[in-house]
């Protein structure tokens, strides 16, 4: 079992994304001997910058190793799952609006690249039922609170069907189920978490709290999605890379736990406690046409997680402090983030909808009023925790 072996051999899929480079960093920083290989495609989201701690770091750079690869090549993956005791996948492509765009690519990480590191490990299980290695290697598979689709009141618990909207949320649900079915028809060891929405340093800026951040710091309008009344979760990032650490180590194979967040709020109070800290007006945001689709609210149950033994360290306005600090000293960072195919990107996603909105305020009264009821830094409008 991983959580008695401190020099297990991890193999780490989209490790230099946003919240698998946080469980690589949080991992090594830990100094237990624990040796990781990253594996990950370098995709416009995948950065090795966000590793840089670890490889400047002498100790920790001598217990990593990092291979630029797809997880849909078995040829990159077979001998790295040979070589691991378990292996944490996180690459997947992960914006909603990219998915809508363009879902290809969605498909073939999110299906066809589980499906590669399933059959990766369905090797070294029968090689370890043969005496061939010690034991099988754990899966875990990295999933989200969207694969239960649109959630109007209550929350969402471990065996609620599965009912994903979008095609990012549908490619999540099929490399969950897959994962799930290696499980039952091979007896795989995986174990499947499914978390909130998170936020936190080294966030790509194409997410609402880093795009709006990285705007506000330009003083650039901030495009706000339908009525910005959409309710989201918000879940620090080391606190999900730690609760994801904690079900590897733990969880009982075959099942799913849900990772959910600290501050179950709707975006709009979001954005003016992040306009707030960094001290922005609110007339820098436009209402603009709504994501097709979009779900209105994802809540979780965090029961199963906690009995476990796991539960939340940040409290959101900590953690968003941290956040907007961080991307404050790191403009280097977020402008290289903003470059290549970012501006192509942003024309593609925003240029028409910012368009429309100016048209829409001119021909009314003007921008659409601060919330009266979401005071800037003010807590939660009513929604939850
Ligand atoms: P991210 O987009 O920042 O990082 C994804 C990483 O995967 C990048 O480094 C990218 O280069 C790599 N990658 C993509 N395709 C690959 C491939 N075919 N082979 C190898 N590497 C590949 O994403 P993130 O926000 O860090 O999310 C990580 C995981 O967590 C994803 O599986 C996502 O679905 C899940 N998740 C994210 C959130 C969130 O709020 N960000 C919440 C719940 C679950
Ligand atoms: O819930 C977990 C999911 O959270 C993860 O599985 C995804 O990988 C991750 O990207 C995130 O998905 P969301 O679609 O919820 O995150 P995003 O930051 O894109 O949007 C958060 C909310 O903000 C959502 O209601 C849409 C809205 N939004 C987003 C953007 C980018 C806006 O209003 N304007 C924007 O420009």
């Amino acid at each position: 079992m991983i959580a008695a072996d401190p020099t297990a051999r991890l193999l780490v899929t989209g490790g230099a994304g946003f919240i698998g480079s946080c469980y690589v960093r949080d991992v090594m920083a830990r100094r237990d001997g624990t040796r990781i290989t990253v594996l990950d495609k370098l995709t416009y989201a995948g950065n090795r910058a966000n590793l840089a701690p670890v490889e400047a770091d002498a100790e920790q750079a001598a217990r990593f190793a990092f291979v630029r690869g797809d997880i849909a090549d078995p040829a990159a993956v077979g001998p790295l799952v040979a070589d691991a005791d378990a292996v944490v996948n996180f690459a997947a492509e992960s914006h909603v609006d990219r998915s809508i765009l363009d879902p290809a690519a969605f498909l073939r990480t999110g299906v066809d690249g589980v499906h590669v590191l399933l059959e990766a490990v369905r090797r070294e299980t029968e090689r370890a039922a043969a005496g061939m290695r010690s034991r099988p290697p754990r899966l875990l598979q990295v999933s989200t609170d969207e694969v239960y689709g649109s959630v109007e009141d209550g929350f969402s618990r471990e065996g609620d069907a599965l009912a994903p909207r979008s095609p990012y949320a549908a490619a999540k649900a099929a490399g969950e189920l897959l994962a799930r079915s290696y499980h039952v028809t091979y007896g795989l060891d995986v174990v499947i978490t499914r978390g909130s929405n998170t936020y936190g340093p080294y966030h790509h800026p194409e997410k609402l709290i880093p795009l709006f951040v990285t705007n506000a710091l330009d003083d650039r309008p901030l495009p706000l999605y339908g009525d910005g009344m959409q309710v989201r979760d918000w879940l620090y990032v080391a606190d999900h890379a730690a609760a994801i650490d904690h079900v590897l180590r733990r969880g009982t194979s075959g099942e799913v736990y849900n990772v959910p967040g600290s501050h179950h709020v709707p975006n709009r109070d979001v954005v003016a406690q992040l306009l707030a800290h960094l001290g922005k007006p609110w007339s820098l945001v436009r209402f603009v046409e709504d994501r097709p689709g979009h779900d209105r609210r994802y809540a979780m149950d965090g029961a199963k997680l906690a009995l476990l033994g796991w539960t939340n360290r940040v409290a959101f306005a900590d953690g968003l402090a941290a956040t907007i600090d961080w991307f404050r000293a790191n403009e280097a960072w977020w402008r290289a983030a903003r470059s290549g195919e970012w501006d192509a990107y942003y024309e593609r996603q925003y240029a028409g909808r910012l368009a429309n909105a100016d048209a829409a305020a001119r021909a009314t009264t003007g921008a659409e009023a601060e919330p009266a009821d979401v005071a800037p830094g003010s807590p939660s409008a009513g929604t939850g925790a």
